[in-house]
């Protein structure tokens, strides 16, 4: 048997699902073949607080072809309320709007489309609050933000820091709403069987989710079942973005529909407007950073203090300060968030939640501190580099921000450049170029295990998720690499809750995870049966815990380079080139973490220049709410964008040596084309998105 073969971890072949996914064979969730289904659509409050006071059904229920309507009068009662997002169609109350208040269950998708909207509803109105802003005099501080980190963090004396400072940035940076939009809007169909499936399942419930596990952990509480009641199964998933990281109040929907359909399955697909009220989004953020520099622009001073929004119906607090406890050095510190809770949905994960919009207002902060320090924005950099981490003292698992700015800088053609704010003109166009740091952490999530099974070819098995991330063929390498087989003698199966245990796909922790559990049952195979196994062998084995998980500080860092054009008299904005230069450990396979960090790029420009959810501050919804007002950028905006990654190794994050790279593609990139854009122009836009009236 050959050791490697050209599909080995390190190589890159084409998508395993992806003639599947082009021939449109891959079914998506709404798409799983079953039989006699049933149709849902949602009602939603269209007042943003108060009561309902009364729902006729008595139209909808005259129409042919409707089934059954749910209302918050008399809707199945879940066996636990304590989650605010999920607990639906329970009492009479209107949190935000846009919330579940009913639903139609139809013969088909049309009919309970207008059956919903045969449904009068007539309210008691309470005044609503949607304000977003840092004036308020009832933010508060969470107990803890991404429910781990400290809210707050304080280390020397930050205000003779700043008194002791030749130069100071004290600024304001804000970043909008803004919505994820995966291709695929959340969908799902639930099946409550009549009578338990032989293997007890009770609920079987086709998903699209980044995590099979969590949703069904999530929900079988809220329905009096057990996590191995409920089957969950999601083999292809078309983008999440964090969206899909966990349950929402749809996949709650759906199953207390299916209570109520006869034993029929119900399939519920969101609309793209109905996304904007009902599976999160990613908070507005108000953030000041205080920085203090001696007159060589070393860091005596660090503040990043960040406000931001939840809702009232439950408490989501982003992290947005946190990448601010590990990227310099300055002895005097301070990081805080703070909270606007509100009568509006529930914020939650957004591609980098927390370091997206953290590192905007940072990395912008770090550009006017190098102006003010007469410095090359990258030697402030390098001056300000921590030989550990700031926050932990743990020492680094692969620190290499200097090697990706400076090669960055290189490959990019830095030398060159004035540093004299508008000094480069072509025609009507003012030419800038821009550079800001990035950082992600590495993180393993607990909870995973992995089966093996011989016949006459490996079948790998774990309830992992592709959400378009290349999960298919990156475990099918990592499985192969673990083996010592080639990968065509690997069948992998995926995104299936009766598969081993697996953690979600976010956090960019998915193939951290989920290797160190493939790795693991790999060698326990291969010692237990040796290279030549017999058929039937099989095995199942946990993930072990990472013992360096609490002796170094494990993140991925990255530079972002940006050259954009300004026309001088409409502020328009092109972004001729982009450029981003990553340490994210070892590339597993470079065609696919290639295409993340790419992707991640073309957000971080998204987010620059296009992304804004407006909320009417009068009705409390998003107006928004389709991709005709919610503008997004596509790769076809930017001429070329390139993403380069050190090669390395990191010895310490798992038995593969990568650190994850689904996420840090997007941070700092929005920071390095507002810093371009003050190159070009030397108007500093502090906040998001850089319009071109902003430029006027
Ligand atoms: Mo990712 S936004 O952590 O799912």
């Amino acid at each position: 048997m050959t050791l490697i073969d050209a599909n080995a971890m390190g190589a890159s072949p084409l998508r395993l699902d992806g003639p599947a996914k082009v021939t449109g064979a891959a079914p998506y969730a709404f798409e799983h073949p079953v039989d006699r289904p049933t149709y849902l659509h949602p009602i939603q409050a269209t007042i943003a607080r108060g009561r309902v006071a009364a729902m006729d059904t008595a139209a909808t229920e005259r129409l042919d072809g409707v089934l059954a309507v749910l209302t918050v009068f008399d809707a199945p009662e879940l066996a636990d309320t304590s989650d605010g997002e999920l607990s639906i169609l329970q009492d009479d109350e209107v949190h935000f709007r846009g919330q579940l208040i009913g639903a139609v269950i139809a013969e088909t998708a049309e009919t309970a489309r207008h059956g919903a909207d045969l449904v009068r509803v007539d309210y008691r109105r309470q005044p609503a609050d949607v304000r977003f802003d840092g004036d308020r005099d009832d933010l508060y501080a969470p107990d803890e933000v991404a429910s781990s980190f400290p809210t707050d963090t304080e280390t020397g004396d930050l205000d003779a820091g700043l008194a002791a400072a030749a130069i100071t940035v004290d600024q304001t940076y804000t970043t909008p709403i803004e919505h994820n939009n995966p291709m695929e809007p959340h969908a799902c169909i639930a099946l409550w069987h009549a009578e338990p499936e032989p293997d007890g399942t009770v609920v079987t419930l086709y998903d699209s989710t980044q995590g099979v596990h969590t949703v069904r952990k999530t929900l079988a509480p809220l329905f009096g079942l057990e996590p191995d009641q409920i089957r969950v199964i999601s083999p292809h998933v078309g983008g999440g973005f964090g969206a899909k990281g966990a349950p929402h109040c749809h996949n709650v929907l759906a199953v207390l529909a299916a209570q109520r359909s006869g034993g029929r399955p119900v399939k519920l697909a969101l609309t793209r407007q109905q996304m904007f009220a009902l599976v999160g989004y990613r908070t507005p953020t108000i953030q000041r950073i205080r920085l203090g520099a001696d007159a060589d622009g070393r860091l005596t001073a660090l503040a990043h203090d960040v406000i931001e929004q939840t809702a009232k119906v439950k408490e989501y607090a982003e992290q947005s300060a946190v990448p601010s406890r590990v990227m310099y050095r300055a002895p005097n510190r301070r990081t805080s968030h703070r909270l606007a809770a509100l009568d509006v949905p529930v914020p939650f994960w957004m591609r980098a939640p927390g370091e997206a919009p953290g590192m905007f207002a940072a990395e912008v902060a770090m550009d006017e501190l190098a102006i003010a320090c007469g410095l090359d924005p990258i030697e402030l950099r390098i001056r300000n580099e921590p030989p550990t981490d700031p926050d932990s003292g743990n020492p680094w698992s692969g620190r290499h921000l200097i090697d990706c700015l400076r090669r960055g800088a290189d490959e990019f053609g830095w030398d060159t450049r004035d540093p004299e704010p508008r000094s480069l003109r072509d025609g009507d166009w003012l030419v800038g170029t821009g550079v800001a740091a990035a950082t992600y952490p590495a993180q393993q999530s607990p909870g995973n295990a992995a089966r093996i099974e011989f016949d006459d070819r490996y079948l790998v098995e774990i309830g992992a998720a592709d959400i378009g991330t290349g999960t298919w063929t990156a475990l099918t390498q990592i499985a192969a690499d673990a083996l010592g087989c080639p990968t065509d003698m690997v069948d992998l199966r995926i995104g299936d809750s009766a598969l081993p245990s697996a953690s979600v796909a976010g956090g960019s922790s998915g193939i951290t995870s989920w290797g160190t559990a493939i790795v693991a049952a790999a060698k326990a195979f291969r010692d237990k049966y040796g290279v030549d196994p017999a058929a039937g062998s099989a095995l199942r084995v946990e993930a072990p815990d990472n013992p360096d998980a609490d002796k170094f500080a494990m993140h991925s860092f990255g530079a972002q380079f940006v050259e954009v054009r300004v026309n001088r008299d409409t502020g328009e904005i092109r972004v001729p080139r982009m450029l981003g230069m990553f340490s994210i450990g070892r590339a597993i396979n470079p065609r696919m973490l290639r295409a993340q960090l790419v992707g991640g790029m073309t957000w971080g420009l998204s987010m620059a220049l296009h992304e804004e959810s407006v909320r009417d501050p009068r009705f409390g919804h998003v107006v928004t709410q389709d991709l005709a007002s919610y503008h997004v950028s596509v790769h076809a905006d930017i001429g070329d964008i390139q993403a380069h990654w050190l090669d390395e190794v990191d010895e310490h994050t798992n038995p593969m040596g990568s650190r994850g790279a689904g996420e840090i593609g997007i941070v700092g990139a929005a920071a390095a084309v507002a810093n371009a854009v003050h190159h070009a122009t030397g108007l500093r836009v502090r906040d998001l998105p850089i319009t071109a009236d902003r430029l006027l």
